[in-house]
């Protein structure tokens, strides 16, 4: 399976703190918020992945995340010249995708919760169609919103309405078959100009290729997407790591766990950051992970 990271947008409702960077590599709390999204890829087991962005953007994430390597990842880049909409993800990625099938994930989403990679291993094998990951939310008419029957089967989908038929949002992560690329250079676009995602969604649905997991209670998807939200996700990420001493999304400790990279190269990432406290916690985490310094007699 690959995956696909978009990162794109003008990121307004944070204006002025937008002006000059992209949205998705504000901190929150102590590391860029495209790791968070890249690090659900990962427990997914994705391993090769397209980050798309903006012309403006698209170097800052070079710059930051390279070639993918440090991570025991291969990343490409691509642009997204106009905001065109999140289907157009598909046409850009049409040759990385290639005959697999895909994972695709906005750039702005944090997903946390208690056997996330079991429920993402389970749901990326074998798509057949898409898959959704539904959240109850207050307030479901910011997002495209799935309505489930009385036995779980997903019945329909909308993007925004103004009178949701239930309160689960579809979050931004989406597994689908290769056949997504075709369905996404089928669409046409909405009365606000863009590919949705949601009709994607509806035409596996129409198909009944469609399936909803529900990411229940217990679990958290935060929400970025006004200054408040952006402070309360950090908020909580902070709050996680101070009580547990672990950390949410550290790209090398999950690199090192999914068996992505050994504890050395672990380590001298670690190194890199030796002045922070990231890069002292990563540093521990190869420590625990059995790396011993070489110490010369
Ligand atoms: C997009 C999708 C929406 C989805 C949301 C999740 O909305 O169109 O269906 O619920 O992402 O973050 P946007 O945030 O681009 O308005």
């Amino acid at each position: 399976m690959k995956g696909i990271v978009l990162a794109g947008g003008s990121g307004t409702r944070l204006h002025p703190a937008t002006l000059a960077i992209s949205k998705q590599l504000l901190p929150v709390a102590d590391k860029p918020m495209i790791y968070y999204p890249l690090s659900v890829l990962m427990l997914a087991g994705i391993k090769e992945i397209l980050i798309i962005s903006t012309p403006r953007d698209l170097p800052l994430f070079q710059r930051l995340l390279g070639d993918g390597s440090q991570f025991g990842l291969d990343f490409s880049y691509a642009v997204q010249r106009e905001p065109r909409g999140i289907a157009e993800a598909f046409i850009i990625g049409a040759d990385h995708v290639g005959d697999d099938s895909t994972a695709l994930i906005l750039g702005d989403n944090i997903f946390h919760g208690q056997a996330f990679s079991q429920v993402l291993a389970e749901n990326s094998r074998d798509v057949e169609g898409c898959v959704l990951f539904g959240y109850p939310v207050r307030d479901p008419e910011r997002f495209g919103v799935a309505e489930v029957d009385r036995l779980g089967r997903l019945v329909s989908l909308e993007e925004k309405p103004a009178r949701p038929r239930s309160d689960r949002a579809v979050t931004g992560l989406y597994f689908y078959a290769n056949d997504v690329v075709e369905i996404a250079r089928s669409l046409r676009p909405s009365a606000r100009g863009e590919l949705e995602i949601t009709d994607v969604n509806r035409a596996y649905l129409e198909m009944g290729r469609a399936r909803l997991v529900d990411l229940g209670r217990g679990f958290a998807w935060l929400d970025t997407g006004t200054p408040q939200a952006l402070l309360q996700a950090g908020q909580y990420v902070n709050t996680m790591e101070e009580r547990q001493g672990v950390r949410i999304a550290c790209l090398e400790e999950v690199a090192l766990r999914m068996g992505f990279i050994d504890a050395e190269t672990c380590y001298r990432q670690g190194a890199r950051y030796r002045n922070s406290p990231y890069g002292q916690y990563v540093m521990s985490v190869a420590e625990q992970h059995g790396y011993r310094l070489a110490i010369s007699a």
